[in-house]
């Protein structure tokens, strides 16, 4: 309800100018931190699917922000998780997809083999902006041969446009606020 959502959004911390001008950075670490707001975001997180549980294989967590809520979504559900991170940290061999960011570009790897062709994938994070981070995580599942089955963000930053390159899969976000 309109209670939690407001709980949600009060904990979220804006700085501007972070990490370089001209951007508003959203921060969730306050949310995290706080047990209640936890405890909500999680639930809040489930009740709001973009699909059915029963229709997914598996959730994609986006490093570093996305792997703090995708895990224990993951675990709630029943699921594994597959973590999709920043180049050069994941051993050999891996599939690779480069993107560009609100404030810069950068690549993102998943090990080969992590996920099953065919696997209907949930990607997780805690925002979308442009869209970019989540559209390179979008790649490296579908050449696995795996698709995106939905996508659940805790915020949407408005006016970016960032939902409408993720393709047809539905898109489920709890808050939203100008970016
Ligand atoms: C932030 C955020 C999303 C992404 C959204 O991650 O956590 O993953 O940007 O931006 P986009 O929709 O324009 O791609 P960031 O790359 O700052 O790294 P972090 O999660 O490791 O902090
Ligand atoms: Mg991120």
């Amino acid at each position: 309800g309109k209670e939690n959502t407001d709980y949600l959004l009060s904990l979220f911390r804006t700085i501007p100018g972070f990490p370089k001008a001209g951007i508003k950075f959203r921060d969730y670490m306050p949310l995290l931190a706080d047990a209640k707001g936890l405890g909500i975001l999680l639930e809040a997180l489930n009740r709001a699917l973009p699909v059915p549980a029963d229709q997914i294989d598996a959730i994609a967590g986006l490093e570093a922000r996305g792997f703090l809520i995708g895990v224990p979504l993951a675990a709630r559900l029943g699921k594994g998780f597959v973590a999709v991170r920043k180049a050069g940290k994941l051993p050999p061999p891996v599939e690779h997809a480069d993107y560009s960011l609100e404030y810069g570009t950068a690549s993102l790897e998943i090990e080969e083999g992590i996920i099953r062709p065919g696997a209907r994938v949930l990607i997780v994070d805690d925002l979308i902006a442009t869209g970019g981070t989540a559209h390179a995580a979008k790649t490296l599942i579908e050449s696995v041969g795996a698709t995106v089955c939905g996508y659940s963000f805790i915020m949407r930053l408005d006016g970016l446009d960032g939902c409408d390159q993720l393709g047809d899969a539905p898109i489920s976000s709890l808050v939203s606020m100008p970016a």
